[in-house]
């Protein structure tokens, strides 16, 4: 939807995460080939990508060889082993976790807890897809972890002493909102006993959560490409037949499909987030 990688984190992952960079450490879960590392590697005084793949932790060793204060480490799905205690001053996860069950997310999340530095973040994109019944599911939609949603997520958090500060749920070019972008810290720990210094006060391990359907996420491609198209010089892949807007957009089944579907789930989504207004999550 966004023609490429730099415009959706230009667009979209940079302005929700824009208040914590750059920043000292960044553990990325789940990197993939680098799309995100290109951006965070840049923005981080040390950045560690881990990820249960061996070719993909191989590949971001190769692309990024020269990076100095850049590391990649396999896992087995589920340990941050790798990473040093209060190391992390942003956790950041997009497009991956989704896929990934409940009892590895509490994994991960039992061991953030830890990892976190003081004051860190973690911006984590996961499934929501437990938010809906089994039945009426779609193929598209069972790509996401059928135990996860933002409801299990933010107890798992509470459970191991994280805060749930926010979650967006956003659709996933469909209509229902099958995926949630959290963002977690760690909540101060009380001092140990006998510690000279002033307790902390306790703060409940999950207070109010702000919890937002977000349908305009489908949009954002959708602008992203038209930005880059009036701005960048971006062409679409095939020529327009006819002049004006209708017919350039309508001229190129790529872009016209496109462009319907980002419509589609917007509207879709949309009505969605008002008949769900009401309903407990
Ligand atoms: C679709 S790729 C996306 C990579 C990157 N986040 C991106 O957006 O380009 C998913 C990645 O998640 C990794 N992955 C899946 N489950 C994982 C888990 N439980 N722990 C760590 N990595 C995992 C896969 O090996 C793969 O590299």
């Amino acid at each position: 939807m966004w023609g490429n990688a730099e415009a959706q984190w230009c667009h979209t992952l940079q302005p929700r995460i824009a208040r914590w960079l750059p920043t000292g450490n960044v553990l990325e879960i789940a990197p993939g080939y680098g799309r995100w590392a290109q951006f965070l590697i840049g923005l981080s005084r040390e950045y560690m990508g881990i990820d249960i793949a061996e070719n993909a932790v191989d590949a971001c060793k190769r692309r990024f060889a020269t990076e100095q204060h850049a590391r990649f480490v396999v896992n087995d799905g589920r340990s941050l082993e790798a990473v040093p205690d209060e190391w992390a001053d942003l956790v950041f996860s997009f497009d991956s976790l989704v896929h990934v069950e409940r009892d590895d997310i509490q994994a991960y999340l039992s061991q953030l807890v830890d990892k976190l530095a003081p004051g860190g973040h973690a911006f984590l994109h996961h499934s929501n897809l437990a938010m809906y019944p089994v039945r009426g599911l779609t193929r598209w939609d069972e790509w996401r972890a059928r135990s996860v949603s933002a409801d299990t997520f933010r107890r798992d958090c509470s459970d191991v002493g994280l805060r749930c500060v926010s979650q967006e749920l956003i659709p996933w070019q469909r209509t229902r909102f099958i995926d949630c972008i959290s963002v977690v810290e760690a909540a101060p720990k009380p001092s140990p006993p006998g510690s000279s210094t002033t307790p902390l006060p306790a703060v409940p391990a999950s207070p109010d959560t702000v919890v937002v359907m977000n349908p305009y996420f489908s949009l954002e491609g959708l602008s992203a490409r038209r930005i880059r198209r009036i701005y960048h010089g971006d062409t679409p892949s095939q020529t327009p037949v006819a002049g004006n807007t209708v017919g350039r957009v309508m001229g190129n089944r790529d872009e016209a499909a496109k462009w319907a579907r980002g419509w589609l789930s917007f509207l879709g989504a949309a009505l969605r987030s008002t008949t769900a207004k009401s309903r407990p999550l």
